[in-house]
């Protein structure tokens, strides 16, 4: 056996995948995601694929503290998690290209006109831990410096839901849940007392 061979055995701990496979969805989760989203922005003027690498990131991170139930699909639904919700594409269309569990997953985490949102956290929240770890890791990178026509009423809600998305899915990881909680204190001492 050449290292090659050792390598490509190597499985991830809690989904039985081999490692280089879960790269290989990654790459192609991230292709798709960045097509879809190419003429997107993000924080002023990066590209948006910039924000979906950012919540991946995220989750690949806790997964090495807590590891996710299926590593393999939560990282391809990071990626994905707003094709549906910013651009045009259909959840029939991503079918065509991914499994039916990671486009459910990305289903869930989308909002759809009309929804309450207490509801919309209930679907995501009854859809399982790894979604509902999914929603806080992309709170925390949302945490950043609000938009420039962000007036503090809007400032202030946003604030507010963090602190719900918090405390609705906590319990989903205590690390995804700590460092929420750290990044909604960062914003409140940085953006609101003023
Ligand atoms: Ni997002």
């Amino acid at each position: 056996m050449n290292s090659n061979e050792t390598e490509s055995k190597t499985k991830n701990k809690n989904t039985n995948v081999p490692s280089q496979e879960i790269q290989d969805f990654y790459n192609k989760a991230l292709f798709y995601a960045a097509a879809a989203h190419k003429k997107q922005f993000y924080a002023g003027d990066l590209p948006y694929i910039v924000h979906v690498c950012m919540v991946a990131d995220e989750v690949f991170s806790a997964d090495r503290i807590e590891p996710f139930s299926n590593i393999k699909d939560a990282v391809q639904i990071a990626l994905l998690h707003d094709v549906l919700e910013d651009t045009p594409i259909t959840k029939e269309e991503m079918l065509l290209h991914f499994s039916p569990e990671v486009v459910h997953g990305v289903d869930l985490l989308t909002k759809k006109d009309g929804l309450p949102l207490l509801e919309y956290f209930k679907g995501i929240k009854d859809g399982g831990r790894d979604g509902s770890a999914i929603k806080m890791c992309d709170r925390i990178i949302n945490l950043q410096k609000p938009p420039a026509h962000w007036n503090a009423d809007k400032i202030f809600e946003y604030y507010e839901e963090s602190l719900v998305i918090l405390e609705v899915f906590g319990g989903s990881s205590d690390y995804i849940s700590s460092r929420l909680k750290l990044k909604i204190e960062l914003y409140e001492e940085m953006f609101m007392r003023k």
